[in-house]
């Protein structure tokens, strides 16, 4: 095996599902998959880590198949954090320009950025994104980068994405057990988006649906920035669940129905077979229709995207996502469910691939938040260097984060 090196940069999506590790080498700042791993995972619900030991486990598991996979030795990641205690919100912080000439240094639009994320937070939170909005130099918005622009006023927006500590740590604790180390965590439909959305979407304004096992990710785009985002306690095990009830039959059974037979609305059977299933303990097999599947799939899906459109809407963001919806995550391979999404929320459905060169196994949006860490870690690493080479020195607390 080679040694490590710092070209190589590692995504670790901890999904309630799955856990993948994503192996990639940074060329010439061009992204190349050199290997992945993916073991189930155990001791994670609703996206959140429940169980350090098991998580352990599987991460080191996981991370010795990407090894072998990869051919290479791995010591830092980027990591998926998600959970419906994860919440954003927008804030901006003011400085006045006082240095020669009025021109703003790399030190003004650090010190903005540290007002805009310095917010009073309940305890047992913190801040795991601080993510540049906008820049408004004497009152003229849409400034990108202020750097070397003359102004007596600088004002950053940014969005502040929070969540509870605990998730963070158990995070942490559950790397470091394993014997790695975290370069970052990133929310996961952030990911996701980075590995599925176009360009033109994120900045004319999209929803992003990261629809998984355990929870359903909402991350709205607009402007090439995230701007709102909510979680979801309800993802693609709750299908199979009421899979599981409904038919009388086992988790492992009903998975398995709705894999070989699962669609999102009964509108798509064509022709009503029954197929077997196998009663609980014994209790033999019997028959049901394809329909009674589809329905019932049909009406958690329903309610999802329910809840979905009354998020959007309170939010204000509805009327802005002038490109539509993506809906990535294991969950939307499901037949047809572009199809009910656009039918419940009003609006055109796209499901999201990730868009980059990589093994075909890997082009599966079950893996649009692994890639996504990739190109994320990368980005990040590109603008902390690119704003050292022109002499502004990142902060620790702002490189964790920004
Ligand atoms: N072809 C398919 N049709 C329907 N559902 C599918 C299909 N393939 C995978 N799924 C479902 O996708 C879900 C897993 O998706 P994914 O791998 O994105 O979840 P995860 O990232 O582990 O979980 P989460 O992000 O919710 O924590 C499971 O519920 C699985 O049954
Ligand atoms: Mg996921």
């Amino acid at each position: 095996m080679k040694y490590k090196k710092k070209d190589l940069i590692v995504g670790l999506d901890i999904g309630t599902s799955k856990i993948c590790a994503i192996v990639g080498k940074v060329k010439e700042g061009k992204l190349d998959i050199l290997g992945a791993g993916v073991v189930q995972s155990e001791g994670v619900i609703k996206g959140v880590i429940v169980n350090i030991a098991q998580v352990s486990a599987c991460i080191k598991k996981v991370i010795r198949i990407a090894e072998l996979d990869a051919g290479r030795r791995i010591d830092k990641l980027w990591v998926s954090i998600a959970g419906s205690h994860i919440e954003g919100k927008d804030n901006q912080g003011f400085v006045l320009i006082t240095g020669q000439d009025r021109i703003i240094t790399g030190k003004d639009v650090e010190e903005a950025l540290r007002r805009a994320s310095s917010i009073v937070l309940p305890a047992g939170r913190e801040i795991i994104h601080i993510l540049p909005q906008d820049y408004i130099v004497d009152g003229q918005n849409g400034i990108k980068d202020p750097v070397g622009i003359r102004g007596a006023q600088l004002q950053a927006k940014v969005h502040l994405v929070t969540a509870p500590s605990s998730y963070c740590q158990n995070i942490d604790d559950s790397i470091r057990d394993a014997g790695y180390e975290v370069e970052g965590l990133v929310l996961q439909p952030l990911a996701s988006g980075v590995s599925t959305l176009l360009p033109e979407e994120e900045d004319l304004g999209v929803a992003l649906l990261d629809i998984g096992g355990g929870t359903t990710d909402l991350a709205v785009f607009l402007k090439e920035g995230l701007r709102f985002t909510r979680i979801f306690a309800v993802g693609g095990d709750h299908l199979t669940n009421d899979i599981a009830v409904g038919l009388h039959t086992t988790r492992e059974n009903a998975e398995k129905i709705k894999l070989d037979y699962g669609v999102a609305s009964v509108d798509l059977i064509d022709r009503d077979e029954y197929l077997e299933v196998e009663g609980v303990a014994g209790r033999g097999r019997y028959k049901v229709k394809k329909s009674v599947v589809a329905h019932i799939i049909q009406l958690r899906i329903e309610e999802l995207f329910e809840l979905v459109d009354l998020e959007l809407r309170s939010s204000g963001y509805k009327g802005l996502i002038t490109s539509g919806v993506v809906l990535t995550g294991g969950s939307s391979l499901l037949p047809g469910i572009d199809k009910k999404a656009e039918e419940k929320l009003k609006l055109p459905v796209r499901v999201g691939y990730p868009r980059i060169s990589s093994p075909e196994k890997l082009l599966s949006p079950v893996y649009a938040t692994g890639i996504g860490l990739l190109l994320f870690g990368l980005k990040r690493r590109e603008e902390i260097a690119s704003k050292e080479r022109i002499g502004v020195k990142i902060k620790e607390w702002l490189k964790e984060f920004f």
